[in-house]
């Protein structure tokens, strides 16, 4: 349980931080093994509701939420936790120092064909004073965050995370159960070939996306002068691990495909957790526009633009937004 008074470390890091990331990975640990009994577990498929964003619920993001959701909240270290599944934030400790906003189960619609998920968090200090059910204490710009990280789900469960002192890969050990460090300083390669996209999309992104990814797809016949590859996960998480491990740049812009909804991915815990990682790792992040992580959130389940990855190359995407 959380202490009265914070305790740090040598480093400065708070020991109820600590706990509470330890927390996390223990509902993570949980989720992963669900997820590697698949059908055995029974949590294939979709349920009959619906979520907040009007998405079809798979049993796995139910499951993962309520996992995620209840050990979370019995630590004791959250005065309020927010997730993609829920409407709004779920109040916590009082004491509670701290706010996390999740998305536990990401890459939905690659669940039933047994291919690569994973589960986003974002960490922040509440408010002094703010009430657990005071919903506005989450929107803080994604600068305020002290912790973000993902837990991969693929051939090998993985943890990646930043503190704000550059980022480190763990994997999962199941023959212990714990997470041991497998790659100590993760940098993002400033130059890539390597792009990713939901191509599909294409005639309903706005003009200076059009123009940038047609002259990636041109080549060494093209202005760019070199021969460029895709890449499309279709789950961020997935998509990220990538060009964080190798580069890349990874985008899902502006489209018109549904005029109500002009953005796919949530600020809250895709875009700026991922943002926080990408920067710490030598990357760019932004909107094609502005600085993801400078935004200051107007609403929990917020979504927006997301253009990240490799520095030469989102710069030059940045360009053709000028
Ligand atoms: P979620 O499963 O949490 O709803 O998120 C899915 C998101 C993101 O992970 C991924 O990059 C994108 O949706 C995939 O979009 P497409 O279906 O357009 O490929
Ligand atoms: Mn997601
Ligand atoms: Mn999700």
């Amino acid at each position: 349980m959380r202490r009265l008074t914070p305790v740090l470390r040598e480093d400065g890091v708070d020991l109820d931080l600590i706990s509470l990331i330890r927390t996390i990975l223990a509902a993570c640990k949980e989720i992963s093994f669900r997820v590697s009994q698949g059908a055995l577990a029974g949590v294939l498929g979709s349920t009959l509701d619906e979520n907040i964003q009007g998405e079809t619920q798979k049993q796995l993001d139910v499951v993962s939420n309520e996992l995620f959701k209840d050990i979370t909240l019995e630590s004791g270290f959250c005065r309020a936790i927010m997730s993609e599944e829920e409407e709004f934030s779920v109040p916590g400790n009082p004491e509670g120092e701290y706010l996390v906003a999740f998305d536990p189960l990401d890459g939905s619609s690659n669940i039933d064909i047994n291919s690569l998920i994973g589960t986003i968090f974002s960490i922040m200090k509440a408010p002094v004073g703010a009430a657990p059910d005071d919903q506005d204490m989450f929107l803080q710009p994604g600068t305020q965050q002290v912790c973000a990280g993902y837990v991969l789900y693929g051939p090998s469960t993985m943890l990646c995370m930043t503190t704000g002192k550059g980022v480190r890969m763990f994997t999962l050990d199941k023959t212990h159960g714990g997470f041991l460090l497998t790659e100590d300083k993760v940098s993002i390669p400033p130059a890539t070939k390597e792009f990713a996209i939901n191509m599909s999309n294409q005639r309903f992104w706005e003009t200076p996306m059009q123009r940038y990814i047609d002259d990636l797809i041109k080549g060494e016949e093209g202005k760019r002068e070199k021969r460029f590859n895709m890449r499309w996960i279709a789950a961020m998480v997935g998509d990220v691990h990538r060009l964080l491990c190798r580069g890349g740049i990874f985008m899902y812009p502006t489209d018109t495909k549904n005029q109500k909804q002009p953005f796919k991915l949530r600020l809250l815990y895709e875009a700026n957790p991922m943002s926080f990682l990408v920067e710490q790792a030598g990357g760019v992040s932004s909107t094609g526009y502005e600085r993801i992580m400078s935004m200051t959130p107007n609403n929990i389940h917020q979504r927006v633009a997301v253009v990240m990855g490799s520095k030469d190359e989102v710069e030059t995407c940045l360009d053709y937004h000028k």
